[in-house]
């Protein structure tokens, strides 16, 4: 029984739509995404309702067991993930996404004669089951259960073009014939596809193709409205799309790299890969008592944060430390680089929680020229944002990121807790440069002991 004509349902339908671009504006500044966040949880909750209230559906005690078993896993997961797990619970979400619309697609296939439908449906079989394993790999890859480099095998490309061109074979039969024997056929090959396009994907790029991932669901989704002829999923899985790509546009853009580079970068032989051997080189470590006269004394510090300050969970220390500093008359400033930490945002979100006010957040493109007038770069927890590498060595992963000028401060601290490479596995040169310092620890005790020894001056 349906309680809602269709002209409700459209409705309810656009006001769930309104509420997803708003959740999308309020998710544009850290001010607002939790705000954002809720009214994008209210557009879907108001979709759901509306679709138990229009349609007229079977099985609803399977749909209604579902949806206890979904949530009872999922909300859990996502209390209890940890700040620097987010990428792969984005990425298990989105893989879920993506493998939802290709088994709805699936099931309707025998209740269509149509064949633009077929056609909506054999692009959902294949993008959601691209989505769904490139995701898994990806989860794997994140959660370090496999190798965080790119694995990359002889014949690989030719495997590659292989599996797209049975798929796309595969595709076409679908349309053509509506047979479900092929359409599995071409749901196993898209998984395929999906394993074999991740493979290749190594260190600093994953959760780029996260990025990527989620987009392909979103395309998967709005085909997935095409196949059952609702509007509100075509919308939601367009605006997903959409704001996935252009995501994955300025990650890539933010580390200077294209994202067909990314994909096929390493069956070019150009792996993302850097060596994660550590050197035994000598470098210039001090006490934090001598870090904190460094900045005691300073008239201008900036504080580079990164994703070790978010290991130690030392964005309160940190916050802290700057008003100490600017209670002695010191110009403080903290310097975000769009890809610090692991996730876009992620520098801002950690800084925030501590109140740093927001004007003291300084991006990337402002800060830059500012270096040359700091007395002490203070580097939390980042390496791969300040490695000159990106600039001077042209075979490295980095090679062509814009990074924050730190080597242009008159000294630079790094704390950190051992000579152990960033996220891309790369040695860092500045490390071993006569303007910088390390204070070695975790960047949180480091904090607290240069904090009370800045007070102590
Ligand atoms: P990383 O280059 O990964 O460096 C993190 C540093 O923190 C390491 O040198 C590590 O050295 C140190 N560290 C870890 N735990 C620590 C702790 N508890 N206390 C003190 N130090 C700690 O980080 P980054 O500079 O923020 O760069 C981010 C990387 O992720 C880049 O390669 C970027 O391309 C990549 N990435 C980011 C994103 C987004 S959107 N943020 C997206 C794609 C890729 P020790 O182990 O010696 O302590």
């Amino acid at each position: 029984m349906s309680f809602l004509d269709p002209t409700w349902t459209g409705l309810l339908y656009l006001v769930a739509a309104a509420l997803f671009i708003l959740a999308l504006m309020g998710l544009n500044s850290p001010r607002t995404a939790r705000r954002g966040n809720l009214v994008g949880a209210a557009g879907a909750a108001l979709g759901v309702v509306t679709v138990f209230l229009s349609a007229r559906l079977d099985n609803i005690p399977w749909i209604l067991g579902a949806i206890a078993v979904g949530s009872a896993v999922a909300a859990p997961v996502a209390r209890r993930v940890k700040m620097t797990q987010m990428p792969q619970l984005v990425a298990a979400f989105n893989g879920v996404g993506g493998g939802a619309a290709a088994l709805v697609a699936l099931l309707e296939l025998a209740h269509t004669g149509d064949a633009w439908v077929r056609l909506a449906i054999a692009f959902t079989l294949l993008v959601g089951a691209v989505s769904f394993a490139g995701s898994a790999i990806t989860f794997a890859k994140l959660q370090e259960l496999m190798t965080t480099r790119p694995v990359v095998f002889r014949g690989l490309p030719v495997i590659m073009a292989a599996v797209l061109l049975a798929a796309v074979g595969a595709a076409v039969a679908v349309v053509l014939t509506g047979s479900l024997p092929l359409a599995l056929a071409l749901l196993v090959l898209g998984l395929a596809a999906g394993v074999l396009l991740v493979l290749p994907v190594g260190g600093a790029d994953v959760p780029i193709v996260i990025s990527l991932l989620n987009a392909f669901t979103g395309l998967a989704v709005a085909a997935s409205g095409l196949v059952l002829g609702n509007v509100l999923l075509l919308v939601a899985g367009t605006l997903v799309g959409a704001s996935g790509t252009i995501l994955t546009r300025a990650m890539a853009a933010a580390m200077g790299r294209s994202v067909a580079g990314i994909l096929f970068g390493a069956f070019r032989g150009g792996s993302t890969a850097g060596s994660t051997a550590v050197s035994e080189r000598p470098v210039r470590s001090s006490s934090a008592e001598d870090v904190a006269v460094l900045l005691g004394y300073a008239q201008r510090v900036i504080i580079v944060p990164g994703y070790g300050l978010a290991v130690a969970q030392g964005q309160h220390t940190a916050a802290e430390l700057a008003k100490a500093l600017q209670l002695r008359g010191i110009q403080v400033d903290f310097a975000i680089h769009p890809v610090a930490g692991r996730m876009p945002g992620h520098m801002n979100v950690l800084l925030a929680e501590a109140n740093v006010p927001y004007e003291e957040l300084k991006e990337m493109t402002e800060i830059n020229s500012e270096f040359k007038t700091a007395d002490v770069a203070l580097v939390v927890g980042a390496n791969d944002v300040v490695n000159p590498a990106a600039k001077t060595s042209s075979g490295s992963p980095i090679f062509g990121m814009p990074i924050l000028e730190v080597a242009d401060a008159r000294q630079v601290v790094f704390l950190k807790r051992s000579m152990r490479p960033g996220f891309a596995g790369i040695e860092n040169e500045l490390l071993y440069e006569p303007q910088t310092t390390l204070l070695f620890g975790d960047a949180k005790d480091s904090l607290t002991k240069v904090l009370g020894a800045v007070k102590a001056l």
